[in-house]
């Protein structure tokens, strides 16, 4: 045990509870028909944000601003938040960060990136908390890609959220091979079902997954796990 909580708020959208800080990720509540979260009755610390598209910039801007919580994205994002009142703190690819909760860092993906009113929002990301030695790696939108196998070797995740919708991002198929990559013990299936053009056949793909190494956890909205 690590003394924290993950809890998914459906789509692509996680919230992390450590005792001193409230992590959102890709934070889509108001528009996203599943999330039930109400973030001015929690404390939020972080907001971290893969890419611009409104399905995971989501809430981002106004939860900052109305909380103070940093907003940690892509610089050019970053600056589209900041514009907007929102404490942005703009990273790029590849550097540690340090916060009183861990690390994190922004990783690739490969997939688009503008913001809601069309602007260029720099690369599109993934990123791993490192969050008391416990490594959760969100994979953001993303195709599969051979970055899975660098992010195995050079971090080991132990936890992996990735999209398995297809469409948009990987589908099933690919996304089993993605969690073989990476290699990590828990696998969290995102981004599926939340639109018609998203449906994934998510007991399949844990039937793909599954073995004596790798456990897929199949959370539904405002499910919340301890770790
Ligand atoms: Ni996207
Ligand atoms: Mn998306």
């Amino acid at each position: 045990m690590n003394n924290f909580t993950l809890r998914y708020l459906g789509h692509s959208a996680f919230f992390i509870q450590t005792p001193n800080a409230g992590i959102l990720i890709d934070p889509f509540i108001s528009q996203n028909p599943v999330a039930n979260f109400d973030y001015t009755k929690e404390k939020i610390t972080h907001i971290f944000v893969t890419h611009g598209h409104s399905d995971h910039l989501g809430d981002a801007i106004i939860i900052s601003k109305n909380t103070g919580a940093q907003l940690i994205t892509v610089f050019e994002l970053a600056l589209y938040c900041q514009q907007r009142g929102a404490n942005a703190l703009p990273v790029g690819l590849g550097a540690t960060l340090n916060f009183d909760f861990g690390n994190a860092i922004f990783l690739p993906a490969f997939h688009s990136s503008s913001t809601p009113t069309g602007e260029y929002a720099g690369c599109a990301s993934s990123v791993l908390l490192d969050i008391a030695g416990f490594k959760i790696y969100h994979a953001g939108d993303t195709s599969l890609t051979q970055e899975f196998k660098m992010i195995k070797d050079v971090f080991a995740p132990n936890m992996a959220l990735l999209p398995i919708g297809g469409t948009f991002t990987m589908d099933i198929e690919q996304a089993s091979i993605a969690s073989k990559w990476l290699g990590a013990k828990y696998i969290i299936p995102m981004h599926y079902n939340t639109f018609d053009a998203i449906c994934a056949d998510v007991n399949k793909f844990k039937i793909m997954v599954d073995n004596e190494e790798q456990k897929c956890i199949v959370m539904n909205a405002n499910d919340q796990i301890e770790l």
